[in-house]
């Protein structure tokens, strides 16, 4: 299994920073193909992260005392499934951003998007502008819609994987018979002629609006090549990112996609979470944002060192493997991070 560039960019970020004033922060990454764990309920536990030394695959154990989650938790696509770390993570304790508690809820998008539905309902149409989507829990009720053409998305996937744009009733039982043998859900919504796309994102107080348009013309403004600028953020555009920031508990890292028609319309799409890819001029500044909110959530998240005492603090203390984490007087041992991101980007 090759392994990217272990811990080099993501260190790159974190070179300098100290929590509690005078704890240097460790990190790690991988991505899930390569981690395993085990947690027991008593708070130990461990997690397994597969190496490459000298050319040599090798496991190294680590006790995380907190965890960065930059890659999709779950797709359906083939060896896409990690909910059972996310699990084991959760169930080791282990404080993250987003919360573990959020990225288990983000693994099927008609979930998040029933919250969405939600806000609709409470703002009202004029400030949340939610897409008309109807959801399929299997192909049965696919017969027909009312409108053409339609989107139809099918099961939890990523990257416009899964996504069919449908201009006729056989069209869509066509696809209905796809969604039967796919086993799983799908949701259809009409097919917005878009001018362009936005997306709002938020990384702890900091906030950024893109607009996306077309160049090659494909529908699907994530596969053609498109192109990109960054639009002032507006008090709507501010009032959707705050109120989706606060689903599941709160979302430290968050982004919302909308399509703004040639009708002059916006309609929201989707809301991602802390898997969501970097995109624009300033991903380096997006990034030093991203460990800014970090180093702040783990000042919370772990005692500090002289407070300190079993049984006390968010998270529960393990006691470090005496080689790897020789733990300094009054000090707790660095910490360990985890990261993870997807397409190799880098970060
Ligand atoms: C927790 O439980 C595991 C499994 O029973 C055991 O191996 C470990 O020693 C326990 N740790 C503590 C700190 O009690």
């Amino acid at each position: 299994i090759p392994i990217s560039h272990p811990s080099f960019s993501r260190a790159r970020y974190f070179k300098g920073k100290k929590i509690h004033g005078d704890i240097d922060i460790k990190v790690e990454q991988a991505e899930f193909s390569h981690l395993n764990l085990v947690a027991h309920a008593n708070g130990s536990f461990s997690v397994d992260m597969e190496v490459i030394r000298n050319g040599v695959k090798v496991v190294r154990s680590l006790k995380p005392d907190f965890v960065l989650i930059r890659q999709h938790a779950f797709s359906m696509a083939r060896n896409g499934d990690y909910r059972s770390l996310v699990i084991g993570l959760q169930y080791a304790g282990i404080p993250s951003v987003n919360s573990l508690h959020s990225v288990y809820n983000f693994c099927d998008k008609p979930w998040v998007f029933a919250q969405m539905v939600r806000l609709h309902k409470k703002l009202g149409a004029e400030e949340f502008p939610l897409i008309d989507q109807t959801y399929y829990p299997n192909h049965k009720e696919m017969l027909t819609t009312t409108r053409y053409p339609v989107v139809v998305k099918m099961g939890h996937a990523h990257s416009g994987m899964g996504k069919v744009k449908v201009e006729n009733q056989y069209d869509f039982q066509d696809i209905a018979s796809v969604v039967a043998l796919t086993k799983t859900y799908a949701t259809a919504e009409p097919f917005i002629d878009a001018k362009y796309d936005v997306r709002v994102q938020k990384i702890g107080h900091s906030y950024k609006a893109y607009m996306r348009t077309s160049v090659s013309g494909n529908w699907k403004t994530n596969t053609g090549s498109a192109m990109l600028e960054q639009i002032a953020m507006s008090d709507r555009y501010k009032l959707w990112v705050d109120t989706c920031s606060e689903i599941f508990g709160g979302l430290d890292i968050c982004a919302v996609e909308a399509l703004h028609g040639k009708d002059g319309r916006d309609h929201i799409i989707e809301v991602v979470g802390s898997s969501m890819p970097l995109i624009g001029d300033h991903q380096d500044e997006d990034k030093q944002l991203i460990v800014e909110l970090v180093v702040n959530k783990m000042g919370l998240a772990l005692p500090r060192p002289r407070e300190a005492s079993p049984g006390r603090g968010s998270h529960p203390q393990v006691g470090p493997p005496a080689q790897q984490r020789p733990p300094p007087q009054g000090k707790q041992g660095p910490p360990w991070w985890l990261d993870d991101f997807m397409e190799g980007k880098g970060f």
